[in-house]
């Protein structure tokens, strides 16, 4: 049974489902264009939070690629960063001379996207390796990491829905919200 009063509510939205899937293909336009000459493009998409951004995004995609997918976690039940990473899954195939574009539902301390950019550097002799995540929360940034392409900036709010969780319960709603009061401060 679910106890949390929140998840009686249902969230405040901030991104549409309209607006979100509008702006992946605007997101698709600038991807499809810079890897026009790409010949093989590996799409690896951070679980469990990324999967409904990449499925959506993927279907807008001309290049051609293949999809991967690692699992990191970062995050307890609360919404605050654990500051600490989990790799659950890091299995990838070689990704020697590829071009690898990263997908992430969201940039917040930039913790997980800066560890598992630097695991790629370190581990695989990558062609290009680029990051796109569906949000950015650039005021909760600790850690520098440069994202390539973003499909939302959002402020400190702990927002859920498309992909994003609150106590693993939300990443079904095909819209962004939040639980006004539920700051991520
Ligand atoms: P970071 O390592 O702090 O950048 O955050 C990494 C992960 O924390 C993201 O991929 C999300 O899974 C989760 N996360 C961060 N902010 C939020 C949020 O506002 N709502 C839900 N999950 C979040
Ligand atoms: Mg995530």
């Amino acid at each position: 049974m679910i106890t949390d009063p929140l998840l009686q509510q249902k969230p405040e939205i901030l991104f549409t489902e309209e607006q979100i899937q509008s702006r992946i293909k605007e997101l698709a336009v600038e991807i499809n264009r810079d890897y026009a000459n790409s010949e093989e493009l590996i799409v690896i998409a951070v679980l469990k939070g990324a999967v409904l951004f990449v499925s959506d995004l993927i279907r807008h995609l001309n290049v051609p690629l293949q999809i991967e997918f690692v699992r990191l976690a970062s995050y307890g039940d609360n919404t605050k960063s654990s500051g600490k990473i989990k790799p659950v899954d890091l299995t990838l195939p070689n990704l020697a001379d590829k071009d690898v574009l990263v997908v992430e539902d969201i940039v917040d301390t930039g913790l997980t996207a800066n560890f598992f950019i630097d695991y790629l550097k370190y581990y695989h002799k990558t062609k290009t390796l680029k990051l796109a995540s569906l949000l950015d929360k650039p005021i909760a940034r600790t850690n520098h990491i440069n994202v390539d392409y973003v499909g939302f900036e959002v402020d400190d709010k702990f927002v859920v829905g498309y992909g994003l969780d609150y106590k693993g319960f939300c990443r079904e709603l095909p819209y962004i919200g939040y639980y006004p009061g539920n700051d991520a401060e």
